[in-house]
């Protein structure tokens, strides 16, 4: 039996996920389109509690601003009468050729002052709508060629360009949040803010990175070959992990968008321990939507897009078995002999000072060092237990 969703899950999908008509750079559309608003019956019957989007989803580019506001309220309705919350919006400043080098980092700064009005318009819808968290994913930011970007110049743009924002949700109070989302490359040859960390780096310099944090996707950092996990942890504890983009990957290649759990399934074991459990030791906790970025493979009928969209979210209900594992006796136990929660203590005692720690012999003229070396810390057991109750 497989579990169902329910609305306290927090399920949400992207409507550009089960709207992906699979055109590929290699081959033609396999599904015909339909319209926006007929996505989201099907989404909300599946399971999901909620749906986001960019503009260009819902509206096509340059449709006249009167034509624009029915086309949105339609939209809206329809979420509304399936009972779907769009929690975030998202803008595309990627897809149109004019975006060809960007938006905010683009050499040329009328493509900039066209992509931040772009962003701006999009900030005041998301709050019109009452999202509560606007992605900004910059594929385009970036170069293929290093000496055609003047990269110093390009974080100070990117900088103006985020901070300009910022500053207009305060300005106008509206109950938003920007998260940034990494990537490493594609559609760019390499993408400025590649990875959580950079992302991370980048917001400590912006004059509102108060309301500014990530969005990880699992298939970006592991585009890196990077643990996705770890990348969430480090965005938790730094107060800024506002979203995610939960996906499957296979290893370091192109961005595969596959299912979440039809990559690394351990590791979406552990993704799902820490969204569900939280840090063995205590810590900030995430309680954000349980957003899926996926692509429905080109080898899928219509039929394929709800199955998929289903699969995610069956995914992750069986990989909160991760709540089992944790309170599984055994596990407990092999995660004492490994010293888990040792970590929690800090290293120095409570005043104790760097003097104080000179002073001590105990921690190392005395030290047991062949003792502490020879420890047997149980890191195999304790992984095997998690796969036990996974697979098991
Ligand atoms: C990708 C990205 C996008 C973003 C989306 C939201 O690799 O294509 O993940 O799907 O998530 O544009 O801003
Ligand atoms: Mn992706
Ligand atoms: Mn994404």
């Amino acid at each position: 039996m497989s579990p169902t969703p329910r609305p306290e899950d927090r399920f949400s999908f992207g409507l550009w996920t089960v709207g992906w008509q699979a055109a590929d750079p290699f081959g033609d559309a396999t599904r015909p389109a339909l319209d926006p608003w007929e996505y989201l019956g099907p989404l909300a019957a599946a399971g999901a509690w909620g749906v986001t989007f960019h503009d260009d989803d819902v509206v096509p580019f340059g449709t006249p601003e009167p034509e624009r506001r029915s086309i949105l309220r339609r939209f809206a309705d329809a979420a509304r009468e399936a009972g779907l919350v769009v929690e975030m919006v998202t803008t595309n400043t990627f897809a149109h050729p004019v975006f060809k080098d960007g938006a905010l980092t683009a050499n040329d700064r009328g493509v900039r002052r066209f992509g931040l009005r772009k962003l701006l318009r999009n900030v005041d819808l998301a709050a019109e709508l009452g999202a509560q968290t606007f992605v900004m994913w910059g594929g385009r930011e970036g170069a293929e060629y290093d000496g055609s970007k003047d990269a110093h110049a390009a974080f100070e743009r990117y900088r103006e360009g985020v901070d300009t924002l910022a500053g207009y949700v305060k300005e106008q109070g509206y109950d938003l949040r920007i998260a940034l989302e990494p990537k490493p490359n594609e559609p760019r040859g390499d993408i400025f803010l590649p990875t959580v960390g950079h992302a991370l780096g980048f917001i400590a310099e912006l004059e509102h990175g108060d309301i500014v944090g990530v969005n990880p996707e699992t298939g970006h950092e592991q585009m890196a070959g990077l643990n996705y996990t770890h990348g969430l942890a480090q965005a938790l504890w730094a107060g800024k992990l506002f979203h995610v983009d939960l996906n499957g990957q296979r290893s370091i290649k192109y961005d595969q968008d596959l299912a979440f759990g039809h990559g690394d399934v351990l590791s979406a074991f552990f993704t799902v321990d820490l969204l569900e459990n939280g840090f063995p030791g205590g810590g900030p906790t995430y309680d954000g939507p349980r957003h899926f970025d996926y692509k429905p493979s080109r080898t899928e009928g219509m039929p394929g897009i709800w199955e998929s969209a289903r699969a995610n979210m069956e995914s992750y209900l069986l990989a909160r078995k991760a709540r089992a594992f944790r309170a599984d006796p055994e596990v407990q136990e092999a995660m004492e002999q490994a010293g888990v929660l040792e970590l929690s203590r800090p290293t120095l005692g409570d005043g104790e000072s760097t003097a104080d720690l000179l002073a001590d012999r105990s921690a190392f003229e005395d030290f047991a060092v062949d003792g502490a070396a020879q420890r047997h810390l149980g890191f195999v057991r304790l992984n095997q237990l998690a796969v036990r109750h996974l697979v098991g």
